[in-house]
């Protein structure tokens, strides 16, 4: 059973087709590197994993079963996360509030749904970040506390959309490795969007790359690689590999940089909803 398959899958937004005749399959425990420009359609294939974007063609499985709202075992950590800044509440609170039926502020909690809560800001080693009141946190941990949220319900599956937004890098790799150790302790297969491939070399086992409505599924060598790429981008493409490094060239502009340059620094989305789980109701 795979963890995630997309079957001929086709998207529209706005009478804009996002995605056509999408393909692929992630299977269990893998750590998938979600790659494409911005407006690639990444989020959108992360939410319509959780059933809050309609198809126009084809079907999703998510664990084997239609992918519907509200999947117990899907963990969700939105791009938006809504501003938090001048909120009393604590790191604990926050990720209670991924607990189902728990509101801010009025976490009714029993024992096992506390157990549970202490298990998943263990498995993030936030503890004690969780203790402290959100405006007191910075990015990282609170990208810590996100995670260790998106956790709660025991997942098989965590689409992750863009965690690495306004981390420096050593916090970027911070959260890379922790992610992929859960991956692995816990057999969670990952779609972990990004803005470049660089951060995620490591940790991925394949790499799903988005662009002109396509989606294609692959090996990180196979897929970054100047003939698909310049498909996905309809541009004449050039991979560099240095160092260990991969950059994206089309001439002298490098993709994955430059074409995402304007968000740096966005910590804090537009969004207020912040809910880490596969019930969260936007449509
Ligand atoms: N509700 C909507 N109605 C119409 N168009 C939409 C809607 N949501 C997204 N889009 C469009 O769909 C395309 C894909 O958007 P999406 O947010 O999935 O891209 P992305 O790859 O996540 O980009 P980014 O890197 O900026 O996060 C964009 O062109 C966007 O403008
Ligand atoms: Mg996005």
């Amino acid at each position: 059973m795979s963890a995630l398959r997309f079957d001929q899958v086709a998207i529209k937004l706005g009478g804009r087709t996002i995605l056509s005749a999408a393909d692929f399959a992630v299977e269990d425990g893998e750590f998938v590197g979600v790659l494409g420009a911005n407006g690639a359609g990444k989020t959108t294939l992360m939410r319509a994993s959780l059933g809050l974007v309609p198809l126009a063609a084809g079907a999703i499985a998510v664990l084997g079963a239609p992918a519907t709202r509200g999947h117990a075992r899907v963990g969700y950590m939105p791009q938006n996360r809504g501003p938090i800044a001048g909120l009393r509440l604590t790191g604990y609170d926050m990720v209670a509030s991924g607990v189902k039926g728990a509101h801010w502020g009025l976490p009714r909690l029993d024992a096992a749904e506390r157990r549970e809560i202490d298990w998943a800001l263990d498995m993030v080693d936030a503890r004690k970040i969780a203790g402290r009141s959100l405006n007191e946190i910075s990015g990282g941990e609170r990208q810590r506390l996100l995670l260790s949220q998106a956790l709660i319900g025991r997942p098989k599956l965590l689409l992750l959309d863009e965690p690495l937004i306004s981390l420096d890098p050593a916090h970027q790799k911070n959260v890379v490795d922790t992610v992929k150790r859960l991956s692995e302790e816990l057999k969670i297969a990952v779609l972990f969007s990004a803005h470049e491939i660089n951060p995620l070399l490591s940790a991925i086992d394949r790499v799903l790359y988005l662009g002109a409505g396509k989606a294609v599924l692959g090996a990180v060598d196979e897929v970054i690689a100047g003939p698909t790429l310049s498909r996905l981008y309809g541009a004449e493409i050039e991979v560099l590999r240095v160092g260990g490094r991969i950059f994206v060239m089309s001439g002298d502009v490098e993709m994955e940089r430059d074409s995402h340059r304007h968000e740096h620094g966005d910590a804090h989305g537009h969004d207020h909803q912040d809910h880490a789980h596969a019930d969260e109701s936007r449509a």
